[in-house]
């Protein structure tokens, strides 16, 4: 069975069921402690914690899931897989355990012909949470299941949470005995034999802190008892498609067969190659989902699991002996059997295909910077004697170059040195914990969010700025560094919470509103305002007078000029997004923004730097779409509707069943957006394209001033020009030729200049060759010459010097001069004072040690040069005191 088909049954037989069907929610996690959606259950929390009402008490969903905890492990095991789909079924205090275990049952055992799954049930086995009876007599029950094949499990096994604080539970999963060949009977431990499937989770309690599967607290309990079931889609596939393990179903096996024929390599031929087939399907599989829900690669978070997965999938193709750029071979071949399941890759593919060939791309380039770095320090290794590449090298590799260990361990194997692994791993943990302080310095409110949660109960804060800038409120409370405080003083700055704001919290790229909450004696400066938990805005403010209190009537008002100046920025992103799609193409999709008064930037997908002829053309079109005075609106309807009315969605966004569709002049522009917006088009003002850059792989950046800072912007550069004119004394057309013609006159005039400087240099041969100083015997012309002479003038001048010479005396002339603030020196030797056993290179060495460097060369001349231009006089009568030492020695 197809296992797009196990996923139609599922969706079908649950809806048969009174549950409401409910699409995956994007693949990165609202929650901030964790980064990707691990389980169909995440976008459900609110509902079963009680901080939202559901809008059923009976859903369904197919949830896209990433667990990155043991990528290393993907491909060694048989169960591994980092993108996974979560088939699940959830009472919100509806049913409970009984109807939990029927439907399951039911749905795992009814014939294939009658729209289930057909396992056949001698096989089938039940775990459950240790203490719980009644779910044992429920199996007995309504399963029929002998007592021999339900087991009692203790809470690592048996007792389930996200691994987070928040709602959990005992669960019961359904287990199948694969036989004898998978492992010893009764042996639920290992897992590959008695394969958990289905997980059915009794979700009525909630946790706290800790670690591990058994490491924390139970709270308490939650308001109702609800159901989250998890049925580990991949698993089944396997199960039913009769394979053995998660690569070789229908979704993933076509890549492993596409790696195996562009390598040449076989599938279950040798072990080491199988894991290197099944990371490549299963990286490539996941990375497709993950650009497909807006992640890009980054160093940083969700981004730098996405490049990890993409780079440890080029590598793999590489030690398979496939040396190609593979993306553009792999990627097409996941999608064609995701399509199925998830027909918007499709659309996506062009965006989602450049991300990935881009990363591509650019690992290819990392690859060779890094291979010549490596190939330094494993001659440096070598020249020491030593046999392993240190740790600190291998860190660099990774760190700069990124080089994988592993990549980095094999090459030097090659040159036959092992690497310092410990302190490679050392290193990468100190950096990890770095990259951790500061991941939760950055953090805007506290991981913590158990104050706003305690906020959050006491109702929904009601957004009032659409219409207003101005509303009366009353104080539902305030926190002082995360925690509910009873009252805040003069000078403090705490978070506050209105039962009703007009003030914006920072969100979908414009930033929060500013102004002031005044009240009886009190005033309050709005610093910043968020939204931590869905439903809650809060406002970070500065007290300025008074003393602040739950239940103080206020009034909330927004600074006017700012919101006006934000609307047009926010407005601005909009046309500027419509404005490049129109010039670029479909493709050019926003991936992020920022905007606030007066500035504007648009991250999208494009793999090439813009010339200025098509920035121009998207300024051009976007400051057309101001003149035609298009007017704007928002309105609410459902996301399918929206989506159908081609409105653009953020990737990664989640939304709610009812979305605002704010459009700019009908189909021209129609955004998902929150945010707020100028009634017409024209109110944005000028718009002015000021940068383009890129910020990463396959993403561009285009930074943009509107309204009066458009105005400022473009006054700034008259301003610019006008002094420009004034003091080339040119027109402003003729500015570029004027200037092109200085910067030819300059090139011609340094030239001349330095062929003057040479001739005069050589010049003072003459003179210098009649006054040497006379040195026991030796005839010594030690001379400083003016600064800015290269070393090859200096050559010149030194041998133009001795050749003046007589030959009947031992002759040392030594020439230093400073070019660029790095002192250089030249000494030539005559062959009467070679015979005094005098050396031009050891001679070098000595004034070079002077100036702070090295020098060498042969006996008659030899050259150096320093950093130290203090040491040059030094360095001149070190040479001198040399061979007076040499000749009376
Ligand atoms: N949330 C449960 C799991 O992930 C069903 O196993």
């Amino acid at each position: 069975m197809e296992t797009s088909e196990i996923r139609r049954r599922f969706l079908q037989y649950f809806e048969d069921r009174g549950h409401t069907v409910v699409p995956s929610a994007p693949l990165p996690s609202p929650d901030p402690n964790l980064l990707f959606n691990v389980a169909g259950m995440a976008q459900f929390v609110p509902y079963f914690v009680g901080q939202q009402t559901p809008p059923y008490a009976r859903a369904t969903s197919v949830q896209k899931c990433v667990r990155t905890l043991d990528i290393e492990e993907v491909g060694k095991t048989t169960r591994h897989g980092t993108f996974f789909q979560m088939n699940g079924n959830f009472s919100f205090g509806d049913y409970f355990k009984e109807d939990a275990v029927k439907f399951a049952w039911e749905l795992v055992t009814k014939p294939q012909n009658e729209g289930g799954y057909g396992f056949d049930e001698s096989v089938l086995y039940a775990s459950v949470y240790y203490e719980d009876d009644e779910a044992i007599d429920i199996w007995k029950r309504v399963a029929g299941l002998p007592d021999d094949r339900i087991v009692r499990l203790g809470m690592k096994d048996n007792f389930w949470s996200m691994g987070i604080p928040g709602p959990c539970g005992p669960c019961s999963e359904i287990l199948i005995d694969r036989g004898s060949e998978f492992g010893a009977d009764r042996d639920w431990e290992a897992g590959d034999r008695y394969l958990e499937f289905w997980n059915l989770v009794f979700m009525q309690n909630i946790r706290g802190e800790g670690g591990g599967k058994d490491g924390y607290e139970i709270l308490g309990e939650l308001p109702k008892k609800n159901i989250d079931t998890g049925l580990g889609l991949e698993r089944v596939a396997y199960l039913l498609q009769g394979v053995d393990n998660m690569y070789e179903i229908d979704e993933i096996y076509p890549v492993i067969e596409k790696a195996s024929e562009l390598s040449g390599r076989k599938y279950g031929a040798e072990h080491e190659d199988d894991v290197r087939f099944r990371v490549v399907a299963d990286h490539v599989r996941s990375a497709l989902m993950l650009i497909g829900d807006g992640v890009t690669p980054g160093n940083e978070q969700g981004g730098y699991v996405l490049r990890r997965l993409l780079r440890r999938a080029i590598r793999s193709m590489r030690l398979l002996g496939y040396e190609d750029p593979s993306l553009v071979e792999l990627l097409p071949v996941s999608l064609e059997q995701m399509k199925k399941s998830y027909p918007e890759l499709v659309t996506d593919f062009g965006r989602i295909s450049q991300v990935a060939y881009a990363e591509e791309e650019a690992f290819r380039r990392t690859l060779t910077a890094g291979t010549t770095i490596f190939d330094v320090a494993v001659r440096d290794t070598k020249a020491s004697g030593a046999h392993q590449l240190e740790g600190a090298k291998a860190f660099q590799l990774h760190d700069t170059y990124g080089f994988p260990i592993d990549l980095t361990v094999e090459m030097a194997a090659e040159q036959g040195l092992n690497v310092d692994t410990e302190g490679f791993r050392s290193l990468m943990k100190e950096q990890r914990e770095r990259a951790k302080a500061d991941a939760r310095a950055k953090k805007a409110g506290h991981a913590d969010t158990s104050g706003y949660r305690e906020l959050r109960e006491k109702g929904v804060t009601e957004f009032t700025g659409y219409q207003e800038l101005s509303s009366d409120s009353e104080v539902r409370g305030l926190l002082r560094e995360g925690a509910v405080a009873p009252f805040a003083e003069q000078g403090e700055t705490v978070e506050v919470v209105l039962e009703k704001t007009p003030f914006y919290a920072e969100s979908g790229g414009q930033i929060a509103d500013e102004g002031l909450i005044l009240g009886d004696g009190l005033k309050l400066k709005v610093l910043d305002v968020q939204r931590p938990v869905k439903g809650l805005i809060v406002h970070k403010v500065e007290i300025v007078e008074g003393v602040l209190r739950p239940g103080a009537n206020v009034q909330a008002a927004v600074d006017h000029e700012w919101r006006v100046s934000a609307c047009q920025a926010h407005s601005g992103t909009h046309v500027v997004h419509a404005a490049l799609r129109q010039v670029l193409g479909p493709n050019a999709l926003q991936s992020g923004s920022y905007n606030k008064p007066g500035y504007l930037r648009l991250d999208f997908a494009w793999s090439s730097a813009l010339d200025a002829a098509t920035r121009s053309e998207i300024e051009e079109v976007a400051n057309l779409a101001v003149r035609k005075d298009l007017p704007v609106s928002a309105q609410y309807m459902t996301l399918p509707e929206a989506r159908d009315w081609g409105a653009l969605a953020l990737f990664g966004e989640t939304y709610d069943e009812q979305v605002r569709v704010v459009e700019i002049g009908g189909p021209w522009s129609r955004e998902l957006c929150g945010g707020t917006h100028v009634k017409h088009s024209s109110q944005v003002g000028a718009v002015t394209v000021t940068g383009e850059s890129s910020v990463g792989a396959g993403v561009r950046r285009i930074e943009a001033f509107v309204g009066m800072e458009a105005l400022h912007y473009l006054g700034r550069e008259r301003a610019l020009v006008r002094l420009l004119s004034e003091n080339l004394k040119a027109r402003p057309e003729e500015l570029p030729a004027k200037v092109a013609d200085l910067a030819e006159r300059l090139r011609v005039a340094e030239k001349e200049l330095e062929r003057m400087r040479a001739a005069q240099v050589l010049e003072a041969a003459a003179e210098l060759a009649k006054d040497p100083k006379d040195v026991f015997g030796v005839q010594y012309v030690g001379h400083r010459a003016p600064d800015g002479v290269n070393g090859g003038d200096l050559r010149k001048l030194a041998l133009d010097v001795r050749g003046r010479m007589p030959n009947d005396k031992p002759v040392v002339v030594a020439v230093l001069s400073v070019n660029d603030g790095k002192p250089g020196v030249v000494i030539a030797l005559n062959d009467l004072a070679r015979e005094w056993r005098l050396k031009a290179g050891d001679l070098v060495r000595i004034a070079a040690e002077k100036l702070g460097g090295r020098g060498g060369g042969k006996d008659d001349v030899a050259q150096g040069g320093g950093t130290d231009a203090a040491g040059a006089g030094d360095a001149l009568s070190a040479v001198e005191h040399a061979i007076g030492h040499q000749v009376t020695g």
